[in-house]
C-alpha cells in the first residue's frame, strides 16, 4: 500500500530517474536546470522545504505532485495557494488510484488548488474529481508581418495568397502608434512593485500577489529563461509592468507577451505599453505577438491594439478552500488576472 507524504533532499535522485521515465530525457534535463530556482528559491517557500508530495512503496518512490506555492489575492483578501505542476505516477502504476490519492493530499493541505496548462490524463483527473474548471486561458494574437497567418499545414500557392489579401488590414493593425507616457527597460523590480500591487491587487477577482519579491524570482532570477522587463513609470512610481520574450518557432518568429499588470482602469497606461511591446517585437523581426490574458479590460484593449482571439490550449482548474467563494465565483474569469506568466507555464 503506498503512502504519500512530503519530499526530502535525499529523494532527490529517485525523484529525478522517474521524472526521465514519465516525461522523457529532454523534459529531465530541463526540469534539473529549473529545480533549484523553482522549488528552493520560490520566495514563498515554506520553512519546512519544498511543498512537494511523494507517494512511496517501502523506499521506492511512485509518485509526486509538486507544487509551487503562491500568494493569491481573492476579491482583495490574500490566502496561501500553489499551482500543482510536475505530477506524474510511475507508467506500471498510473489507472490504480495513486494520482487521485495524491491530488487530494495536495488539496488538503492548500488554501486554493490550481492547475494550468494540464495534459489530457490530468484534465481527465481534475474532471473526475469534480473540481471546477474555470478554463481555458483565452489566448490572443496580434500580427505584425504577411506571414503571421502562415500555416505549415497549407499549400505555398494558398499561404502566399493569404499573405497577399490580408497585408493591408496587417498593415493597418500593426502600424506604429505613439507612447502616452514613459517606459524604461528594468533588470530589478523595487519596491515600487509591491505598492503598485498593493494599489491594484484588490480590483482583480483572483490573482496571485505580484510583489516585488516575487516578480525578481519569477522573471529576473529564472535560469532557463531571459525576459525583457519594461516598467510604466509615473512620477517616478512604477504604474505598470510587461514582461516579453522572443521565441523562434516552426511557423515563424514570435514575441510572447507573458506577463503585465496595471490598474485596469488605467487604460492609457496599458495602451502605452503594448506600444512598446509592439515597438519591441517589430524591432526584434517578430511576425506576431501572443499573450494570454483572463480579464475582461485587458482583452478588450488587447483587441483594441490589434489583437484577436485564437484557441486557446491553456485550460485551466481552480479550488479555493481557504475562503469561502460560492459557485457564482467560479463561473466568469472575466475579473480574474492569470497570464503565460503564471505557474510554471512558460518553460
Ligand atoms: C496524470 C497522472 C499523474 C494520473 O495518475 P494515475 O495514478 O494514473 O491517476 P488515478 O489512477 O488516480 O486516476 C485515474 C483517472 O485519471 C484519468 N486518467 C489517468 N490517466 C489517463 C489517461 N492516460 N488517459 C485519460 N485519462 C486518464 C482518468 O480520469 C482516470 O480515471 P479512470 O481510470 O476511472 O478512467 C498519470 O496519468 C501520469 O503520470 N501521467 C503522465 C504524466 C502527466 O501527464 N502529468 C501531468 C502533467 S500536467
Amino acid at each position: 500500500m503506498a503512502e504519500i507524504d512530503r519530499y526530502r533532499s535525499d529523494d532527490r535522485r529517485q525523484v529525478e530517474a522517474l521524472y526521465r521515465r514519465v516525461f522523457g530525457p529532454d523534459a529531465a534535463d530541463a526540469n534539473r536546470l529549473r529545480w533549484d530556482w523553482q522549488y528552493r528559491r520560490n520566495p514563498n517557500m515554506a520553512a519546512e522545504g519544498p511543498l512537494i508530495w511523494l507517494a512511496r512503496e517501502g523506499a521506492t518512490i511512485i509518485g509526486q505532485y509538486a507544487t509551487m506555492p503562491v500568494r493569491v489575492s481573492i476579491d482583495g483578501q490574500d490566502i496561501d495557494g500553489s499551482w500543482g505542476m510536475d505530477v506524474m505516477v510511475a507508467p506500471e502504476r498510473q489507472r490504480q488510484g495513486l494520482g487521485d490519492m495524491l491530488f487530494r493530499t495536495w488539496d488538503r493541505h492548500t488554501g486554493a488548488s490550481l492547475g494550468l496548462g494540464l495534459s489530457e490524463s490530468s484534465h481527465r483527473l481534475f474532471q473526475k474529481l469534480r473540481w471546477p474548471e474555470v478554463g481555458p486561458v483565452p489566448c490572443l494574437v496580434k500580427p505584425l508581418s504577411r506571414r503571421a497567418l502562415r500555416r505549415p499545414s497549407w499549400p505555398v500557392p494558398i499561404n502566399r495568397f493569404v499573405s497577399y489579401v490580408t497585408l493591408p488590414w496587417i498593415r493597418l493593425v500593426s502600424r506604429p502608434r505613439p507612447l502616452q507616457g514613459e517606459v524604461r527597460m528594468i533588470r530589478h523590480f523595487d519596491d515600487g512593485f509591491t505598492r503598485l500591487w498593493e494599489r491594484v491587487g484588490g480590483a482583480f477577482r483572483f490573482a496571485v500577489r505580484r510583489d516585488a519579491a516575487y516578480l525578481n524570482w519569477k522573471y529576473i532570477q529564472a535560469p532557463h529563461v531571459r525576459y525583457s522587463v519594461a516598467a510604466l513609470i509615473r512620477d517616478n512610481d512604477p504604474a505598470g509592468y510587461a514582461v516579453y520574450r522572443h521565441v523562434q518557432e516552426p511557423r515563424g518568429r514570435v514575441t510572447l507577451l507573458v506577463d503585465f499588470l496595471t490598474a485596469p482602469d488605467d487604460t492609457a497606461g496599458f495602451l502605452t505599453l503594448l506600444r512598446w511591446v509592439d515597438r519591441e517585437a517589430r524591432a526584434s523581426d517578430s511576425d506576431k505577438i501572443r499573450t494570454f490574458a483572463t480579464h475582461e479590460t485587458f482583452r478588450k484593449l488587447l483587441r483594441k491594439s490589434g489583437y484577436y482571439s485564437v484557441k486557446s490550449s491553456m485550460d485551466f482548474v481552480a479550488k479555493i478552500n481557504a475562503v469561502s467563494v460560492s459557485p457564482e465565483y467560479y463561473k466568469s474569469t472575466d475579473g480574474w488576472h492569470v497570464t503565460l506568466g503564471d505557474s510554471d507555464q512558460d518553460r
